[in-house]
């Protein structure tokens, strides 16, 4: 069945709030949701299928860089290759809007995630201790979008 990209806005609040609650603990109020759905440097994009929400990524523009604030894929959805799919689109955005850099925080235990963002070539550039509400250190990863090349795929 077709999966669509999409740029995600406010209409699209609930979804977030939802994919959020389901795959990041509740990141966000909704409050908060409808602030990063409304302002145009804070690029917010998903993946649907059937009007359902599957995947988001966000983030911050920054000057020329891009601080990525949220990845999520749907837990009956993972290991499908919509994680990728979605972060290709959000760094393509991002670049698009002017961004040379992109960084994140994940956490030091958070395999999929550091696979993941290993696919795009992510590198360490530090460490956050205890970052997270359980305790948990953050790695500090940078991306140089100037040069990346495969987005995602090797
Ligand atoms: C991290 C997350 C977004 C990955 O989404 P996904 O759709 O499962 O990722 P993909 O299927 O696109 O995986 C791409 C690659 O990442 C790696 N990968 C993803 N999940 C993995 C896992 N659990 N274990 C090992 N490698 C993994 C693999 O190399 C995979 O490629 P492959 O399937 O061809 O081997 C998803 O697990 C998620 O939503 N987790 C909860 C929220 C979260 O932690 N977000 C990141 C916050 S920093």
């Amino acid at each position: 069945m077709l999966i669509e990209s999409c740029d995600l806005g406010c209409g699209d609040l609930q979804a977030c709030l939802s994919l959020d609650r389901l795959s990041l603990g509740g990141l966000w109020t909704a409050q908060q949701w409808h602030t990063e759905l409304e302002e145009p440097a804070r690029p917010v994009v998903g993946l649907r299928q059937q009007g359902q929400l599957l995947a988001l990524a966000c983030g911050w523009l920054v000057l020329d860089e891009l601080h990525i604030t949220a990845v999520a894929v749907s837990p009956e959805r993972r290991r499908q290759g919509l994680g990728r799919q979605v972060l290709a689109l959000l760094l393509r955005r991002g670049h698009g809007l002017g961004a040379l850099r992109a960084t994140l925080e994940v956490g030091r235990t958070n395999v999929g995630a550091l696979a993941l963002y290993g696919c795009f070539g992510f590198q360490e550039a530090g460490v956050r201790r205890a970052y997270y509400r359980n305790g948990e250190d953050a790695l500090i990863q940078w991306l140089n979008l100037a040069t990346t090349t495969g987005w995602g795929n090797p």
